[in-house]
């Protein structure tokens, strides 16, 4: 590190302002966050303010608690505005951090990215993605974090409570560098209003899953994570030798996720319809280039479909109006919808997460607002109608899934037609259960990424290279069971550079197994202990994954044997990383699904060409999929099962317990 430093580096070595900064103005070009629920009595406020004056000196409080008592009236948080820094904030070439460890600037290059307006949802209010997905709760915790990592040793660990650094304890080089938790509730303290109420009393934060973990790689996730959806959603129905060519997957949604179903289609080769009712949404991802066309005309969709389908185009169309008139339409036109989905926000149906038909998009806000009764009622009969149409469309062998929105608990709740002849379940499945579950996760295959802290093109570019020939290598010894899923990945990381899908960080997604990501990450070090790249690389994955996440509705749903319900896994796996090399571990309550509804954790590693580094790699990651494995293989998932086998195959050091069958008919005799 150069020993003169410059300003933003005083900055960062300061942490809080030697200095009463003055008040911010907030930058009106930036997204901010909707304002928060006001849940706290009189006496909770007063609890609020004192939690947030306990991090300046005394002097500035009488001057700080007006400013804090108005943002906590106003925005129902106290974000602390006026302590916001003022350099750029993005991430920058590692070697610009004042740090005393070089893990620990790796993990304040991905601190800033995770917030850097043109990457995060909110910046200012420090939300990364998902509408609350926070970083920090306020602005100080951001600042002496920031100085807690330019000062910390390789000897040291910062522990971190839901943004709060609760401070740098002695720890050892084995150690991660931070522990990371948040949002973790006694079990009892666990209900949405929980999260409202602790959350503006500055006492926790919701992590979402990337957010709060520093992990966060912009659109590019789920985009690849969608396009192997569909992917692989097709497979499920086509025969070997047919293509997707000219055919349908019909959908909804076209905002923040889902906003990235038309490029995945168009990356999977079908045509893509996806119906957005909100024409700013539909707009902006047009003008993103995420989706083809757009059109306002349901005859004229009906027409461009046709040509469409003949015409074996790979096309992405956006249709600005309701989901159900598609349905419908497509119905009465005779148009055959291969694959159909929904992705509106149904986890949030009474405010604006989905939109009942026949009623404008914004006749439908003025009622949400006027009488939110009725607009109840009217999303439900929608609801009714949206099923049946579905129904229909089913009959003629559309398949259907459900795509982690609640589409289904929604419908069923209303009344709708998706519930199987006996009453007990839903007569689709979701995803997860059908798609990701069995044909990804339970083969180890999930979503791990890597960074290049030289935040240089070049080095990712060499880094896609790398990953390419390794994939290539592995694919030939491959067996039949995984070889589609290197194939996919092969295509995708090959592709990579033309989809133009970096935003901030210089980062890479890519589906691998344990196998892969080890062999993957094995060739970065090699490459940065050879000098081939110039800085170090993080490894990391989205939560959303084989083993990182426990979630009965999402992650975990294909897991039938009643341990859907539990945690033990993500909580096993966060324990495991940090003991076998994890340069960072997190745990949060929440991500996706809702505060309550899963528990979720994942890594940072960070390569650095040592030959430590080399050890962590293969001892870490070997532990990080196959925990996942085993359990799902000990759920009697067939596929996991052949995963787990192999990996003791490959490894003896490995012995996992297996599961013996039990005979259908002995238990269908009681
Ligand atoms: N993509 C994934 O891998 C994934 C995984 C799990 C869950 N999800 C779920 O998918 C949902 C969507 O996420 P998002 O971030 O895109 O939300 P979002 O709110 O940004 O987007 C949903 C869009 O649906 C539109 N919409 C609502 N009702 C409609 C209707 N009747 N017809 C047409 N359009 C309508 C809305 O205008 C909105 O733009 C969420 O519930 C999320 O939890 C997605």
């Amino acid at each position: 590190m150069n020993p003169i430093m410059n300003d933003f580096q005083i900055e960062i070595r300061q942490g809080l302002p030697e200095k009463l900064p003055p008040v911010a103005v907030l930058d009106s070009a930036l997204s901010h966050a909707p304002r928060r629920k006001d849940i706290l009595s009189e006496t909770e406020k007063k609890l609020a303010l004192r939690n947030a004056l306990r991090y300046f000196p005394s002097i500035w409080h009488e001057i700080l608690i007006k400013e804090f008592q108005q943002e906590l009236n106003e925005y129902g948080r106290i974000y602390m505005y006026r302590f916001m820094p003022k350099y750029i904030m993005y991430a920058r070439p590692i070697g610009d951090y004042p740090a005393q460890s070089v893990h620990a600037a790796a993990i304040m290059h991905m601190i800033q990215n995770n917030l850097d307006p043109a990457v995060a949802q909110h910046p200012q209010e420090l939300i990364t993605y998902g509408g609350n997905g926070a970083v920090f709760q306020n602005w100080a915790q951001y600042l002496l974090t920031m100085k807690y990592l330019s000062e910390m040793t390789d000897a040291q660990s910062l522990h971190m409570y839901s943004g709060h650094p609760m401070g740098l304890f002695p720890s050892s080089k084995e150690a991660p560098r931070v522990v990371v938790t948040n949002g973790m509730m006694v079990p009892n303290y666990s209900k949405p209003d929980d999260l409202e109420k602790f959350n503006a009393l500055g006492v926790t934060q919701y992590g979402q899953m990337t957010a709060g973990s520093y992990m966060y790689i912009g659109p590019q996730g789920i985009v690849h994570g969608t396009a192997l959806t569909v992917m692989n959603g097709f497979r499920k129905i086509l025969n070997r030798d047919e293509t997707l060519a000219g055919k349908l997957f019909l959908t909804a949604g076209l905002g923040g996720m889902s906003g990235a179903q038309p490029k995945a289609g168009c990356i999977a080769g079908c045509v893509t319809v996806c119906a957005e009712i909100n024409p700013v949404a539909a707009k902006k991802r047009h003008a993103q280039g995420w989706v083809d066309e757009i059109t306002y005309k349901i005859e004229e969709l009906v027409a461009r479909v046709k040509k469409a389908k003949e015409n074996k185009e790979v096309v992405s169309i956006a249709y600005v109006g309701n989901i159900v008139e598609v349905w419908e339409q497509f119905y009465e036109n005779r148009i055959r919808v291969e694959m159909g989905s929904d992705q509106t926000s149904l986890h949030n149906p009474w405010s604006g997460g989905y939109y009942p038909v026949d009623l404008t998009f914004d006749a439908s806000n003025q009622l949400i607002k006027k009488d939110p009764e009725r607009f109840k009622i009217e999303v439900q009969e929608t609801l009714r109608r949206h099923a049946k149409a579905i129904n229909k469309h089913v009959a003629l062998g559309t398949y259907f899934f459900d795509y982690g929105n609640a589409f289904l608990l929604e419908v069923s709740r209303a009344g709708g037609d998706v519930l199987n002849e006996e009453g007990t379940d839903f007569k689709f499945r979701s995803y997860v259960q059908d798609i990701l579950g069995p044909m990804c996760f339970d083969y180890g295959f999930g979503p791990f990424r890597w960074i290049c802290t030289s935040a240089d093109p070049e080095d990712l570019a060499k880094t896609d290279a790398l990953a390419l020939q390794t994939m290539l290598a592995l694919k030939k010894e491959a067996p039949l069971e995984i070889a589609q899923q290197m194939q996919d990945n092969i295509t995708w990381i090959k592709e990579a550079q033309k989809n133009k899908l970096v935003v901030g960080s210089q980062a890479r997604i890519l589906y691998a197994d344990a196998e892969g990501r080890i062999a993957i990450a094995k060739a970065f070090n090699d490459a940065l202990a050879a000098g081939d790249l110039l800085a170090p690389v993080v490894l990391g994955r989205d939560h959303h994954d084989v083993s990182g996440t426990d979630s009965p509705y999402r992650e975990t749903s294909n897991i039938y044997d009643g341990s859907q319900f539990t945690a033990d896994m993500a909580i096993q796996n966060v324990i495991g990383d940090s003991f076998r090399g994890a340069t960072w571990v997190s745990i949060h309550n929440g991500g996706g699904v809702g505060w309550g509804e899963v528990i979720n954790g994942g890594f940072g590693l960070v390569l650095d060409g040592s030959k430590e580094a080399e050890q962590k790699l293969k001892n870490m990651l070997f532990f990080d999929v196959n925990n996942g494995i085993a359990r799902r293989g000990w759920a009697r998932n067939e596929e996991a099962i052949f995963t787990i086998k192999r990996a003791m195959n490959q490894n003896k050091s490995l012995k996992i317990t297996l599961p013996n069958q039990v005979n259908d008919a002995l238990i269908d005799g009681l």
